[in-house]
C-alpha cells in the first residue's frame, strides 16, 4: 500500500466499510446509496492527502461586536419558545431560523452561546439540507474552519467533522474495554488555537438514546474553593493530539492520519476573550499532565478535576436529540460527552460538526 492511494468509504445501504483502489481522482470513489438522503455527507478517509501543520492566525471573535448593543438578545425576538435548560448551562430556543440570522444577529448567537454554555434550536431542517458550502459558509463566520487530522468528512469537504456510527461500522473511539462510554472531553484541546463556538447536527439518529452530555466549565470551577482556584490559575497543562493519531494508525476510526500530531500547553483555567469568564480546561481525553508538577501530584489534581466534572450536576445538562435539531455550543467554557447507549439497535447515528478556531487560550493572571 505504500504508493497505491487507498480511500475508504462507507458504502451500502447499511453503512458497511469498504476499502477500494482509487481513480486517479483520489475523492471520486463514493458509491452512491440511493436509499440514504445524506449519502452525500458520508465520511471518508483518504490516505493519501497530507496537511501542513496549523499555522497561527488572528481571531477575531464575533460576539465581541454585540457586547455594544443595546439588547445583544434581540436574535431571539421571533421565538415562540426559549427555555433555561439549568440555571447553569443551556438555552433551547424554537421558532428561530438559524439561517435567516443576519450578520448582526449571528454576533449576538456567538455571545449568547459563550455566556449560556450552550443553545439548542429545534426545526432547524432547512439549516440541516441547505448543503455543505452553507455549512462552511456558516462556520467560517466564526473563526477558521479546523480540519480534523484524523477523522472522516464528506468527500471534498474535509472541514466537516463527522460522527458516524451503524450496524456494521464504527468510525469514532472505540471504548469496549471501559465501563462506561462518558467519555468528557473539549473538542481537539491539543491545537494551539483549539475551538470556540462549535455547530453540530444529526442527519440520522436512533429511535431513542444517544443523547449529549454537557457541563458548564465555568460552573464546575466555581464550585471549587478560592484558595484551590488561586493555586489552579498559575498552572499550566500539556494537551495531546498523539493518542488519537496512534489510534488511527492502529487501523481504528478509519486509520488515517492526515496532519502529523500536535502536543501543546494551555493554561489549566482559561479567560474568555468575549465574556471575560474564567473556565477549567482540562479534559480526560487529551490532557496529559501538568507542567512543573511531580507525576503523582499531576495525576492526582487532574483526576480530582475530572472527577468533578463528572459528578458535577449542577453544572450539566442533556441535550435529546429529535429530527431537525442543531445544537451550538462554546468549547472555550463547556465539555461534553457522547452517550453510545443504542449499540444493541445497531440504528444509524450520523452527525455532522462544523468547528471554527478560536483563540489560542490564556489565563486570567497573562489577559
Ligand atoms: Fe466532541
Amino acid at each position: 500500500m505504500s504508493t497505491e492511494t487507498i480511500v475508504k468509504t462507507v458504502t451500502s445501504a447499511v453503512g458497511q466499510l469498504s476499502v477500494q483502489p482509487a481513480q486517479a481522482d483520489s475523492t471520486s470513489t463514493v458509491q452512491s446509496e440511493d436509499t440514504y438522503k445524506y449519502q452525500h455527507l458520508l465520511p471518508a478517509f483518504d490516505n493519501n492527502k497530507k496537511y501542513a501543520p496549523l499555522r497561527a492566525f488572528d481571531h477575531v471573535d464575533p460576539g465581541h461586536r454585540a457586547l455594544s448593543h443595546p439588547n445583544p438578545i434581540s436574535f431571539l425576538g421571533n421565538a415562540t419558545r426559549v427555555t433555561e435548560m439549568t440555571p447553569n448551562l443551556g438555552t433551547e430556543v424554537e421558532g428561530v431560523q438559524l439561517l435567516s440570522l443576519s450578520h448582526q444577529e449571528r454576533d449576538q448567537l456567538a455571545l449568547h452561546v459563550a455566556r449560556r454554555g450552550l443553545m439548542v434550536f429545534r426545526n432547524q431542517n432547512d439549516f440541516i439540507d441547505s448543503g455543505i458550502d452553507s455549512y462552511r459558509e456558516w462556520g467560517s463566520y466564526f473563526g477558521r474552519l479546523h480540519i480534523h487530522p484524523t477523522s472522516g468528512h464528506p468527500l471534498n469537504a474535509p472541514e466537516l467533522h463527522l460522527v458516524y456510527r451503524d450496524a456494521h461500522s464504527t468510525f469514532n473511539f472505540e471504548l469496549d474495554d471501559r465501563i462506561t462510554t462518558t467519555l468528557w472531553h473539549t473538542d481537539v484541546s491539543y491545537e494551539v488555537q483549539p475551538p470556540g463556538l462549535t455547530t453540530f447536527f444529526l442527519v440520522a439518529q436512533p429511535s431513542t438514546g444517544g443523547d449529549t452530555l454537557f457541563v458548564s466549565t465555568v460552573s464546575v470551577l466555581k464550585s471549587l474553593s478560592a484558595q484551590f482556584v488561586a493555586f489552579l490559575r498559575t498552572l499550566k497543562a500539556v494537551h495531546s493530539g498523539i493518542e488519537q493519531a496512534d489510534h488511527s494508525r492502529s487501523g481504528k476510526r478509519g486509520g488515517v492520519v492526515r496532519r502529523e500530531p500536535v502536543e501543546t500547553i494551555h493554561p489549566v483555567i482559561r479567560k474568555h476573550p468575549v465574556t471575560g469568564e474564567e473556565a477549567l480546561y482540562i479534559n480526560k481525553q487529551f490532557t496529559k499532565g501538568i507542567v512543573g508538577l511531580k507525576r503523582e501530584e499531576s495525576d492526582n489534581i487532574l483526576n480530582f478535576l475530572y472527577d468533578h466534572v463528572a459528578k458535577n450536576g449542577e453544572s450539566q445538562a442533556r441535550v435529546h436529540w429529535t429530527p431537525g435539531t442543531v445544537v451550538l455550543w462554546d468549547n472555550r467554557v463547556t465539555a461534553h460527552s457522547a452517550i453510545v447507549d443504542y449499540k444493541e439497535s445497531k440504528e444509524r447515528r450520523h452527525g455532522v460538526r462544523i468547528t471554527p478556531q478560536a483563540d489560542r487560550p490564556v489565563s486570567a493572571l497573562e489577559a
